[in-house]
Order: C-alpha cells, then sequence, then structure tokens
C-alpha cells in the first residue's frame, strides 16, 4: 500500500481551501486608471477591451466602485494632449494640470481611495521619454531628477499619497524623498519602480497614453529583460534610499525577478501585471481559445505566490467583485 498520498489533501472543496498556501484577496489589488480632459468622457482603449481612457469625475466614480470593492487605491495616469507636451514635461508640474486636478476629484468622491501617482515624463514629454532627451538624442539623468522631484511634490500638494517613480533613473528616489521632506511632504510615500525592464508588453499602454517614445528606445534606462541581479541591486538602491515600497514590471514573464526581489528587501514588493499581460489574454478570451475569469485569477495568484504582496491589475475591479471583496 502506498501510504504517502498526497491526494488526500486535495480531496474535498474544504481541504483545497485548508491547505490552500496563496489566497489572492481584494486587498492586494491596486486598479491602474487613465484620465483624460472633459466631463463624462469614456473613450476605449483599442488594444485593451474593457478599459477606458476616462475624465477625472468618471475616474472618481470608478475609484469609489473599486474602493467599496475592497481594492485599497487606484494608481493615475494622464493622457494629454500634444500641445501641452514640451521637452521639459513642464505640465507635470502645473498645479492645475489633469493628472493633479484627478488626484483632488478623486479624493473629494473617494476620500478612502489611495491616489498613487506616477512619476515620468513621457506622458508630458514632446519625446516620449522618462527624461530629458539632449540635442545629441541622450537621456540627461541629472537633469532630469530636479523635474522628477518637482512633478512628485506638484503631485503630493494635490493629495497623492503615494507617489511612483517609473522613470528609471539613478537616484530618482533620493532626490524626490529629500524633495517631498522639503516642502514638508514627509507622509507622502514613495512606490518605487526599481526593477522596470525594457519590455515589448508596454505596447497597449503607450497607445493609452500616446505617449511612445518618438525616437529611438528606452533600453538605455529600463532594464534587459536577461537580467535578474541588476533586479536586486536596484532594489536595495531604492530602499536605501528611502523607497515605502519596490516594484518589479512586467509582471508574468518576471516571477523568478519577484522572487528574487522579495528575498533581498524586507519592504512590501509590488508587482504590475502590465497592459501587454491583459491585452494577450484578453485577445485569447475573445477568440474564445482561453477562459478569462480562471485564467486571470490564476495569474494574480502566481504573481502573488512569486512574491508579490501588492499587484497593479487592470482585472483588478472585476477580480475584486468575484472574490467577493
Ligand atoms: C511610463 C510607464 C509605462 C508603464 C507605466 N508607466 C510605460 C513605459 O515605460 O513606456 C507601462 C504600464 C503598462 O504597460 O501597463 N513611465
Amino acid at each position: 500500500m502506498l501510504p504517502i498520498r498526497p491526494r488526500r489533501n486535495r480531496r474535498s472543496t474544504g481541504l483545497r481551501a485548508l491547505v490552500r498556501e496563496t489566497v489572492l484577496a481584494p486587498s492586494d489589488l491596486l486598479l491602474p486608471l487613465f484620465v483624460v480632459e472633459g466631463r463624462d468622457v469614456e473613450q476605449p482603449v483599442t488594444a485593451m477591451p474593457g478599459v477606458a481612457r476616462m475624465s477625472t469625475d468618471r475616474a472618481a466614480a470608478c475609484a469609489r466602485e473599486a474602493h467599496a470593492a475592497g481594492v485599497p487605491g487606484v494608481a493615475l495616469f494622464p493622457a494629454l494632449d500634444d500641445s501641452r507636451k514640451d521637452r521639459l514635461a513642464t505640465e507635470s508640474r502645473n498645479p492645475d494640470g489633469l493628472l493633479q486636478r484627478a488626484v483632488r476629484d478623486i479624493k473629494e468622491r473617494a476620500p478612502d481611495a489611495l491616489v498613487i501617482t506616477d512619476v515620468a515624463m513621457d506622458p508630458y514629454s514632446s519625446d516620449g521619454h522618462d527624461g530629458v532627451v539632449t540635442d545629441d538624442g541622450r537621456i540627461d539623468n541629472d537633469a532630469t531628477l530636479p523635474i522628477l522631484a518637482d512633478m512628485a511634490v506638484s503631485q503630493a500638494a494635490a493629495g497623492a499619497d503615494m507617489v511612483a517613480p517609473s522613470d528609471m533613473m539613478d537616484g530618482h528616489v533620493a532626490a524626490i524623498r529629500s524633495a517631498l521632506d522639503a516642502a514638508g511632504y514627509t507622509d507622502t510615500g514613495i512606490l518605487a519602480y526599481s526593477a522596470k525592464y525594457a519590455s515589448a508588453f508596454y505596447g497597449p499602454f503607450r497607445e493609452a497614453l500616446d505617449s511612445a517614445p518618438r525616437h529611438g528606445d528606452k533600453q538605455t534606462y529600463q532594464m534587459d529583460p536577461g537580467n535578474v541581479r541588476e533586479a536586486v541591486r536596484e532594489a536595495r538602491l531604492d530602499a536605501a534610499e528611502g523607497a515605502d515600497i519596490v516594484m518589479v514590471k512586467p509582471a508574468l514573464a518576471y516571477l523568478d525577478v519577484i522572487a528574487a526581489v522579495r528575498q533581498a528587501v524586507e519592504l512590501p514588493v509590488a508587482a504590475y501585471n502590465v497592459s501587454g499581460e491583459y491585452a494577450m489574454l484578453k485577445a485569447a478570451a475573445a477568440n474564445g481559445w482561453i477562459e478569462e475569469a480562471p485564467a486571470r485569477r490564476e495569474m494574480l495568484t502566481a504573481i502573488k505566490r512569486a512574491g508579490a504582496d501588492v499587484i497593479l491589475s487592470y482585472w483588478a475591479l472585476e477580480v475584486a467583485r468575484e472574490l467577493g471583496g
């Protein structure tokens, strides 16, 4: 007779629930939202069925719904008209800019929802890059830092709970932390995109924001997909510079990176289930090739199992509802 039978623990729903190691909860999730000018506006994003760019009133309603379903907060990304973009991303520091108004609107209508804002130049940059582009086409790291710092202060002033630098400039967390503290925003947190890869999976997001680089690519600042030790180095640096949460992005093709960063730092680890990951499953589901609801829960559970405490996902609201949040 076989004395050891692992299947005993899988016999019933109750047993499976009892021994389940990783349980996804609505409180693990954050919902990214794209905001546009106007009122009562919703513009579908072609490559992301079910996702739309929304005016700030709609975004606030969405944040309320997400919060009611148990999702602690939203991550905001502004989609700006080209006329507002310039080489220094000046609009990113406008106290009455679209993003700043969106933060205030959400804080007014959904006061308990956390609001996390993206710090990077690309949505505001006529070059479509996350840093300042020099005349000879290089990314000027150190000229970018004060711009990121001012942007973060402007977002904190609007009421953001956390700012999330996604620019991958060296020294960004330290520059932002000291600027926030100097301006009196000692309680505003930093969710650092520490290990952000130069990935093909951001395509649909760049369509949503019309933020693709006008020249070149992002390989001199975003990381090479072959590297994992470098991710640990980046995460430790951001932790030492004062990050409150470190992030790995994308998530699904980088589960080993999430696990390595989890081991290396004590801070909470976030992972971004990016636009291309969403689009892939949506496309397969639309063709009837994969069943969307169980597949997305499986993906998000895998990201959590790898070590993520926080998951940014365009599915946050639907999944939270399914989980009974
Ligand atoms: C911009 C930024 C990007 C994403 C989040 N912040 C795109 C990029 O770096 O080009 C991608 C998110 C997604 O694909 O869902 N700094």
